[in-house]
């Protein structure tokens, strides 16, 4: 099977005085996919943004929206978050008393679903939703702040979610990591499995389009095996 990868810049580490520079940094880059954090203060100690911002980038770029949700019920902001323009939306199997209703609703709104995964998340959590599911982010570090160290531990988790994928007969599911992806662990979590990967502080610090040439250099690496 052809899988996509793709580098996914999180604007959560951008300088939000000049948001639409730095996306066109991002376009410019190459780059296809945009990582939203939406943050509520509840499921997370930060607030971010919401739908409001959302919806303003939308009408700038035709990136694709990759929006993860650390909010209590998600369920909530469904039909709005595409009205705003979202591709995807992500919600943490934590925050859903009923995941595999709200992964229908997203479907039924147009959008992919995605289901995060706190480190501490066992993989099970995904057993019965695959067929509901277009991508699984694993959270490679406690959600709520960029640039905090990747947790060993999870590079195990990717393998084995990456095997669990396959054998269930989702080989197609993507796998996102989200959290402390940098010049030191993209091989290492490309290896794992991983081929969505997120990176905020690593992508939106120095030279940007340097940044988004190693992500890409260590993409097309792996491919070349
Ligand atoms: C953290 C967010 C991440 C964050 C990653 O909770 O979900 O998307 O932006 O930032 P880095 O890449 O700096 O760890
Ligand atoms: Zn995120």
């Amino acid at each position: 099977m052809e899988r996509e990868y793709q580098l996914c810049p999180s604007i959560l580490s951008a300088d939000f005085w000049k948001l639409g520079e730095q996306i066109r940094e991002v376009e410019k880059a190459g780059c296809r996919w945009l990582h939203i954090d939406i943050m509520d203060g509840t499921f997370v100690p930060p607030v971010s943004f919401g739908e409001t911002v959302v919806a303003s980038i939308r009408k700038q770029t035709e990136l694709f929206f990759d929006v993860h949700m650390m909010t209590v019920h998600p369920e909530t902001h469904i039909e709005s978050m595409a009205a705003a323009g979202a591709d995807l939306m992500c919600v943490h199997a934590e925050a859903c008393r009923h995941l595999d209703r709200t992964l229908q609703a997203i479907r039924a709104a147009g959008m992919k679903t995605g289901v995060a995964l706190n480190p501490a998340t066992p993989l099970s959590a995904l057993d019965y939703v695959l067929d509901k599911t277009d991508m699984v982010l694993l959270m490679t570090v406690n959600p709520g702040y960029g640039g905090q160290s990747y947790l060993p531990a999870m590079t195990g988790k990717i393998r084995s979610l990456r095997e669990k994928l396959d054998a269930a007969g989702y080989p197609q599911i993507h796998i996102e990591v989200d959290g402390g992806i940098n010049a030191k662990t993209a091989d290492t979590v490309l290896e794992a499995g991983a081929n969505i990967l997120v990176a905020g502080s690593a992508f939106f610090s120095g030279d940007l389009q340097a940044n988004g040439r190693f992500f890409h250099e260590r993409i097309q690496a792996h491919l070349a095996g």
